[in-house]
């Protein structure tokens, strides 16, 4: 009867199994390189989290709803031909929908300090055939970009991350152009008074737009 059990359910024991081990894998190279790189320990919660993440981020990125980040970006201003630098790129939704809209006279900087982020928006773009984008494996205060040089920065979700903001804040406004736009969207973050109060604090923008709903 025993035997008859394991016989009828022993490919989803293996499947499952297969599934829970990826998965155990894929936390743990994420949190070596995390602590190497971001240079910082999390509580117990944050790590049980990730193994949890990962389905959930897969799953997010397959439902996600890329119309509302389109909306995002073009009201930020991109346009076609347009140099665009995003920081903190997660997954990298928003470079590949800007690659489009900047199209083939236009440039993207993709840049992050967690080097899966980075060989994983390089495969997305193999993958999509996309030639415009440059990633850039760096801390958010360090672009290695050029004076003047990018018209649109755009940060979705990452801002509260940067552990240097002052110096983040300088670098962004070192390479934007006198006549860009910096737009950090914080979807997750409650209260975004923080954010604005350290941009300010530097007076080197202008607010010339707050989201009413933020
Ligand atoms: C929540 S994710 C961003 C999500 C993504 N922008 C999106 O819209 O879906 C935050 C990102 O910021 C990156 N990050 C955190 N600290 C950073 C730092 N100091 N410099 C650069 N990137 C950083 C993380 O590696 C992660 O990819």
């Amino acid at each position: 009867m025993q035997a008859d059990v394991w016989q009828k359910y022993e490919v989803l024991f293996w499947v499952l199994t297969g599934i829970f081990v990826y998965l155990l894998i894929l936390t743990i190279i994420y949190l070596v390189l995390k602590i190497a790189f971001h240079k910082k320990l999390g509580g117990i919660g944050l790590y049980l989290s990730y193994f949890f993440m990962f389905p959930l981020l897969l799953l997010g990125e397959i439902t996600a709803y890329p119309r509302r980040r389109k909306m995002w970006l073009i009201r930020s201003g991109l346009k076609e031909g347009h140099s665009y630098l995003e920081e903190g790129i997660g997954l990298g939704t928003s470079p590949i929908l800007a690659s489009r809209i900047v199209g083939a006279k236009g440039r993207i900087y993709a840049l992050d300090n967690h080097p899966l982020q980075i060989i994983l928006l390089s495969l997305r773009s193999k993958i999509r055939r996309i030639k415009n984008i440059k990633l850039i494996l760096s801390d958010s205060s360090k672009t290695y970009l050029e004076d003047n040089s990018i018209d649109t920065i755009f940060i979705c979700d990452a801002f509260h991350e940067f552990p240097d903001k002052r110096n983040t804040v300088m670098e962004l406004y070192r390479v934007l152009k006198p006549e860009g736009s910096l737009t950090i969207l914080e979807e997750t973050v409650r209260n975004t008074n923080n954010t604005q109060k350290i941009i300010e604090y530097t007076k080197l923008f202008k607010l010339i737009e707050r989201d009413k709903n933020s």
